[in-house]
């Protein structure tokens, strides 16, 4: 019944319209193509498709139906997915019904919750009065604790394994997700700073000492199944939010420059929770906006990593732009001593990319040098033929002209040659799409079923003909296709998609035939041909099967009606 609902609401909204207003689409025949904002790319290679409303990326093979195109974006659940749509069409989806799709990571994410209920409550406790002092102490206010859900584990005790014993979790899951270690607590006497994953969920923990210590100051939990530290980015669940408003983001180093920032108003922000960038990092950021800020510690380790991030970010087509802490600050420490005012002057005045790039070329060249000199200019030039506008680049070489007192046609032959040799960098492109080598059978069974789902009239035919499919995953695909026809009298591929959407193994098999280029439609002979393959295959696999028994058989006899059998198949007397 809620399937219904569902699908009016997919029906009323067009899939070009909402994925076209997050990624810039071109009309190429009669459908959409774009950058797979999926896996790292820069090639057209997603195409959405307005008659069937789905979109297929023939690179990545992400696939799917208005609700799985949002979801997988804006990395929010079904139900959020269906509110989004049904308040764009005016549809209340409050009442619709959801199966409630249970991960097997319940049990681990609930223990997080715990874990956090519990150390928020330590930090409110007696014993959690040194914490709070020096929480106080560094202007984290107890709105900001309760923002950031800060608690604190407690000295030398194992309350949180005793704890989470006592509700039914056995001392070998504890010790595997990463709340305990050789059946004891791992924290104690940390304040604790709980970790989310990218749809805000508690995943992990960071635990900083407070107290004069030789320890190392952050403890971060181990990887699990549901905290890789390098997929994940602080404050990214509420980053994704404002980004839509600032239409920015503040790329920082440590959790605290975000929340210093958060309590100054500035809440577009995520944290690295370091200085390296992972590339599931990148494509989780690029998602969130075309405009990123990087705002890392002024210290020279701050800037080293500015530099290649940026890169790293410029290569997937952002804008980015370059905040400079002065004084070896840190967002946190520079908003702590010159307050709200001056960091905002600070952001206003965030540099671009290539201009900061060419600032530090500089740092270390002795100009005393000729050679050095020389070098630095070439290394100037090389980048400045890397800026996408002719002006900025005009500028730049005359400025350097007049700084080295050298001709302006000198230099605008060596960016010339710069910018040829980048040209042809682009036009080599590593031609995408390596279809894995498929056997014919494989092929056949994967067309047919293709064709079944643009093809009424197929699936009757293969129902009729008792088509038999080579493993479990094809025989559910084919049996629900079967089903979806005769309960809904046609086959809508982006309701068929709602409809299989917890079946994880048969969407896995569609996306894979998506995104393969199997013909759209047949006709009854071109059909029949891929029946025969069919049968060709079944009848080898039975051949196979019968020589494998054979050759056990110890009978003479029997073996012989076995070899009988057998030679009838291969003449096709069976
Ligand atoms: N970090 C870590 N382990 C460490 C040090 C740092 O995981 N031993 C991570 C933390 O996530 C931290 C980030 O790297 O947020 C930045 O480190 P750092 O600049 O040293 O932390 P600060 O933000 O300055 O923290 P504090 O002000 O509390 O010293
Ligand atoms: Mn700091």
């Amino acid at each position: 019944m809620n399937n219904e609902y569902i699908n009016m609401i997919r029906s009323k909204v067009d899939i070009v319209d909402i994925i076209g207003e997050r990624i810039p689409l071109t009309a190429r025949g009669k459908n959409f193509f774009c950058v797979c904002p999926f896996h790292d790319d820069t090639n057209p290679s997603m195409s959405v498709s307005r008659e069937k409303q789905i979109y297929t990326c023939f690179s990545c093979h992400a696939t799917g139906n208005v609700f799985q195109f949002l979801m997988d974006y804006e990395h929010i659940d079904f139900k959020e997915a269906l509110k989004y749509l049904g308040d764009r069409v005016g549809i209340d989806t409050k009442n619709i019904q959801i199966k409630k799709t249970s991960s097997k990571y319940d049990k681990l994410y609930e223990a997080y919750q715990l874990s956090l209920k519990y150390y928020q409550n330590n930090l409110s406790s007696k014993e959690g009065k040194i914490a709070r002092d020096y929480l106080a102490n560094r202007k984290i206010t107890d709105d900001l604790i309760k923002e950031f859900e800060i608690g604190l584990s407690l000295d030398k005790k194992d309350d949180l394994t005793k704890l989470l014993s006592s509700k039914s979790y056995d001392l070998v899951t504890l010790n595997q997700i990463g709340l305990s270690s050789d059946n004891h607590d791992i924290y104690h006497d940390r304040i604790m700073f709980p970790l989310y994953d990218v749809s805000g969920k508690v995943v992990g923990f960071s635990g900083r000492i407070y107290k004069d210590n030789n320890q190392n100051k952050y403890l971060n939990t181990k990887e699990t199944p549901i905290f890789k530290k390098g997929e994940l980015l602080y404050h990214y669940h509420i980053a994704k939010e404002e980004a839509r408003i600032k239409k920015s983001i503040i790329i920082m180093e440590g959790f605290m420059d975000v929340i210093r920032a958060s309590s100054i108003g500035i809440k577009n922000t995520i944290a690295l929770m370091g200085t390296a960038m992972t590339k599931e990092q990148l494509n989780l950021i690029k998602r969130l906006s075309n405009h990123m800020i990087l705002c890392l510690d002024g210290d020279e380790a701050g800037q080293h990593a500015m530099l290649s991030i940026g890169e790293n970010l410029l290569q997937v087509g952002l804008e980015v732009k370059i905040v400079m802490i002065p004084d070896d600050d840190d967002p946190d420490s520079f908003i702590l001593k010159h307050g709200k005012e001056r960091f905002e002057n600070l952001l206003s005045s965030a540099i671009n990319y290539r201009d900061f790039k060419i600032q530090t070329l500089k740092d270390k060249v002795d100009f005393r040098s000729d050679e050095e000199t020389a070098n630095y200019i070439n290394q100037v030039i090389e980048e400045t033929a890397k800026i996408d506008d002719v002006i900025r680049r005009e500028v730049i070489l005359k400025r350097l002209a007049k700084e080295f007192d050298i001709g302006y046609n000198t230099l605008e032959m060596r960016i010339n040659s710069f910018l040829k040799e980048n040209q042809s960098k682009e036009e080599v492109k590593i031609p995408f799409q390596n279809q894995e080598k498929k056997n014919k059978y494989t092929k056949a069974f994967e067309q047919i079923l293709f064709f079944m789902l643009n093809n009424d009239w197929v699936i009757t035919q293969v129902e009729k003909e008792r088509v038999m499919f080579p493993n479990e995953v094809m025989r559910s695909t084919c049996n629900e296709i079967i089903y979806y026809y005769k309960t809904y009298g046609e086959i809508h591929l982006a309701d068929f998609y709602t409809y299989i959407e917890d079946k994880e193994k048969i969407k896995e098999l569609i996306n894979t035939i998506l995104t393969c280029n199997y013909n759209e439609t047949t006709n009854k002979e071109e059909l029949g041909e891929y029946f025969n393959c069919v049968k060709e295959y079944t009848k080898n696999q039975e051949i196979k099967r019968l020589t494998n028994i054979m050759k056990k058989e110890m009978d003479p006899l029997e073996q012989a009606k076995i070899a009988e059998k057998i030679r009838k198949l291969r003449l096709g007397d069976i």
